[in-house]
């Protein structure tokens, strides 16, 4: 069957390949000219103005001696395309009306299939209906002030088809149900709610502006909807569905990647606010999560189009440990990723709104690399007056100094770190050396500290036991999401596994899926006798979420007590509030202890 399966793709592919004639796929986006036997033209792929990509027909091939860009015509599409190899021949094929052997989808996949599309048609509905109540009646005025108010203009409108959601409890459900749209679909895309009585639906979405949220394809899979004054919740999005997985979604990764190739990095906003405006302004090469932390997924995603990542979340104190911990989830994949902070403003959008797009523009050449980022950020978040202080700094700025390349480099910042920590250059270079393990920020004087590097063992185990048995029924995840944010507390191997099990992969499948690292934890977890250790599955399920739990409400406890010492040597009263925090969590710890 499989055997049958791949003669019959391959001859698809051999036959695409035959009738496809690489000059003619590269004129369509390149003109070039004839010079002896090949064809010349301006590189596609990087900025010339003297032609150096050259195409020879005859081998079927094309080369840029520029940037050394070069393959057969698939390659060229899925270069100028922003698709995969794969995509590539798909698109060629439909250009020349070659149909792609498909595989008989089983009657579930087939069911699967109706609903994206149902999904997805419907979303494209509502877009069309926000944007027009936006623009086009008069319930939109109080969406048109609020969006005038900030700045944002009807090219921006345009562009973004930006929206309104009439206040009303059922214009969309009224004016859908009317155009045939079923009340199933409407409540399986989340813009209609159940109503509690008597039956009927309701709207997700009113009284706000409307933000259409689209895959990178540009198909809408979601929206954000965002109150016009101060009440909350602020945001609205549509909730988890078929489409719309936040785990893998950049808003405006549809728009941006052309420029994000182009300018060889892309910039990582919080909200999508920050987005419209950052790419308002003219930097186009913008994208921002939706309200999450950034995962690996999204680092795949962007690392598609540009290796170079610029971060430049928001400058309050969560934004900074925002990205600190995308910072984490980095490492080790090859990007090469600096950070871009606000001087002026709590976020771009409001520096932009404040400073104008100049000086965003102008601002965006000063980020900083990875490591003066987390010098800083470990100097200001450790007590390196104590010597134990001094060492736990050490240790954080470890990992950034084992990806350094260049001897030069390192030099120049073991000085700084030396000087900055007061202590022998020797000393810094050989702590550095001994290659200590990657610790996250723990504040000196915790008085839960011992407990903590306790926990951080039992923290490993208890992620395995979470994916040993989330690996068969993955369903258990959203489950311990639930109870705690697995990604706050888990390590970038185990949060990649659960990332490819949330995507119900078979195992074949999933283990390809895996780095090398994680299809080793991987087996690890599902093969360690001791993992359950005589419990039963509910035990150790049990125990593992307790663990987890209790890492997280630790790591809170830190992240407010340090909060809290920082407020109150700046003299700032906002101490109190972080103080009650910690007292809250402190309890909440202790009731954990007492069961
Ligand atoms: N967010 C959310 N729900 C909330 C608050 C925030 O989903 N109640 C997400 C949204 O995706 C938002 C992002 O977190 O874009 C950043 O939040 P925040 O910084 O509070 O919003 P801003 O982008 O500053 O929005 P605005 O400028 O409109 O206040
Ligand atoms: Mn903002």
């Amino acid at each position: 069957m499989a055997a049958m399966q791949n003669e019959r793709l391959q001859a698809f592919v051999d036959e695409v390949a035959a009738r496809t004639d690489l000059l003619q796929v590269v004129q369509a986006y390149v003109p070039l000219k004839r010079k002896g036997g090949r064809y010349w033209g301006c590189c596609p792929f990087h900025q010339e103005k003297t032609p150096s990509f050259s195409v020879e027909p005859e081998k079927g091939f094309f080369y840029c001696f520029g940037c050394h860009a070069g393959g057969n015509a698939f390659k060229f599409l899925s270069l100028i395309e922003n698709i995969s190899y794969f995509d590539a021949i798909k698109l060629q094929a439909e250009k020349l009306g070659i149909e792609m052997p498909r595989r008989k989808l089983s009657p579930a996949e087939e069911k699967r299939e109706r609903e994206r599309k149902d999904l997805l048609r419907v979303n494209e509905m509502a877009r069309d209906f926000f944007h027009n109540c936006l623009t086009l009646t008069k319930i939109g005025e109080p969406g048109r002030a609020y969006l005038a108010k900030r700045g944002i203009t009807e090219a921006t409108i345009k562009a973004f088809s930006l929206g309104f959601a009439p206040p009303a409890w059922d214009k969309l459900s009224a004016a859908f149900q009317k155009r045939g749209v079923t009340e199933q679909l409407l409540l399986g895309s989340g813009l209609c709610l159940p109503r509690r009585e008597g039956g009927g639906i309701y709207d997700r979405f009113r009284g706000r502006m409307m933000i259409p949220i689209a895959d990178e394809r540009g198909r809408v899979v979601g929206f954000g909807g965002r109150v016009l004054d101060d009440s909350v919740p602020k945001y609205l999005n549509t909730p988890e569905t078929v489409l719309f997985n936040k785990r893998y979604l950049l808003f405006g990764l549809d728009r941006a990647h052309h420029a994000i190739v182009r300018e060889g990095y892309a910039i990582i906003v919080e909200g999508y606010m920050d987005a419209i405006a950052v790419f308002g302004a003219g930097v186009e090469n913008v994208v921002a999560t939706l309200g999450t932390a950034f995962t690996q997924e999204h680092a795949k995603k962007l690392m598609r189009y540009a290796t170079r990542l610029i971060f430049c979340y928001d400058s309050d104190e969560a934004g900074q440990s925002a990205t600190i911990r995308a910072l984490s989830i980095l490492q080790n994949t090859g990007a090469e990723v600096s950070v871009l902070r606000v001087p002026d403003g709590k976020d771009p959008d409001e520096f932009i709104r404040k400073n104008g797009a100049d000086a965003f523009r102008a601002l965006t050449k000063q980020a900083v690399s990875l490591v003066d980022f987390r010098m800083e950020y470990v100097l200001s978040h450790t007590r390196h007056d104590t010597l134990s202080g001094k060492v736990q700094a050490l240790h954080q700025m470890g990992p950034v100094f084992q990806g350094m390349r260049g001897g030069a480099m390192r030099t120049e910042y073991i000085k700084r770190l030396s000087s900055a920590l007061m202590l022998e250059e020797d000393v810094v270079r050989d702590e550095l050396a001994r290659g200590t393990g990657y610790v996250e920020a723990e504040p000196a004087r915790s008085p839960i500290r011992r407990e903590v590097r306790r926990v951080d063992t039992a923290l490993d185990k208890a992620g395995r036991v979470l994916i040993r048995l989330a690996s068969e029924d993955s369903g258990k995840l959203s489950a311990a999401e639930a109870i705690v944010p697995l990604e706050s507390v888990l390590g970038s191997v185990q949060l990649e596994i659960i990332a490819a099990l949330k995507k119900g992969l078979p195992a074949t499948e999933l283990q390809g899926s895996l780095s090398d690292g994680a299809s080793a934890e991987l087996s690890r977890a599902l093969v360690d006798e001791g993992l359950l250790a005589g419990r039963t599955e509910e035990e150790a399920w049990r125990d593992a979420l307790r663990v987890l739990k209790k890492a997280y409400l630790n790591q809170q406890y830190m992240e407010h007590s340090q909060l809290a010492e920082k407020y109150l040597e700046a003299g700032n009263p906002a101490y109190r509030v972080e103080l009650q925090r910690v007292e809250a969590i402190k309890h909440e710890l202790e009731e954990m202890e007492s069961v």
